[in-house]
């Protein structure tokens, strides 16, 4: 006569599958997930042949709130202002905090020198804040980045009044 499994046991492998089944979605979700690294070059506003305008501002004395910029900035393989240019960052800031602290932005990464991600773009969303590291959304993308979602973290690691420096790390998955 077959024994009624005590529920105790049935619970501990319902467990175990349960462990199994997660470890096993973990590891492939890593896997899939791209990570690029590259660098953004912006030649402030105000510098000779700037990347940065400022279209609008309140011009209250102390305070950036309200403040819109439009951006074309350069993106490259390194640090160095020389190093390869690997496609533009276009799109647009609003100082958006009333503690002066950041702002949003809407950025179109337009890869133009960099392997097979040439010709393809990612699209992006979110909020930045000075100093410290920023993460934003990666909300999509075109070409081969088409369906792309993921985040990108920014840290500004040089500047003077003219030149500015940040690097940038992106980590995004293009599977469905
Ligand atoms: C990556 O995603 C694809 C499609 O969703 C899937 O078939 C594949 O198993 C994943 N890769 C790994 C290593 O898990
Ligand atoms: C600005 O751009 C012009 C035209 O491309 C170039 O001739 C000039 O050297 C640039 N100036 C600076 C300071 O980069
Ligand atoms: C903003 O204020 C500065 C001085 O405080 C002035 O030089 C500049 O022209 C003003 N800009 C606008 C757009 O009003
Ligand atoms: C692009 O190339 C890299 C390595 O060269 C590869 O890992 C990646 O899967 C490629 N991506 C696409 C979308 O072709």
């Amino acid at each position: 006569m077959a024994a009624v499994p005590c529920p105790w046991l049935v619970l501990m492998l319902l467990q175990v599958v349960l462990l199994l089944a997660c470890s096993g979605a973990g590891a492939a979700d890593d896997e899939n997930l791209t990570h690029l690294r590259f660098y953004f070059h912006e030649v402030r506003t105000g510098a000779p042949n700037e990347t940065s305008v400022l279209v609008a501002s309140l011009n209250r004395t102390g305070s950036t709130f309200g403040d819109l910029k439009v951006f074309d900035n350069a993106l490259r393989a390194g640090e160095d202002p020389s190093s390869t240019l690997i496609g533009r960052a276009r799109g647009l800031g609003v100082f958006a905090s009333v503690d002066n602290s950041g702002g949003v932005t809407t950025i179109e990464f337009v890869f133009s020198d960099y392997g097979n991600y040439s010709g393809s773009t990612l699209a992006t969303l979110g909020h930045f804040t000075i100093p410290g590291v920023s993460e934003r959304s990666i909300v999509g993308g075109t070409g081969v980045l088409r369906f792309a979602r993921g985040y990108f973290t920014t840290e500004i690691i040089s500047f003077t009044s003219d030149y500015l420096v940040a690097l940038i790390d992106m980590y995004f998955t293009t599977k469905l």
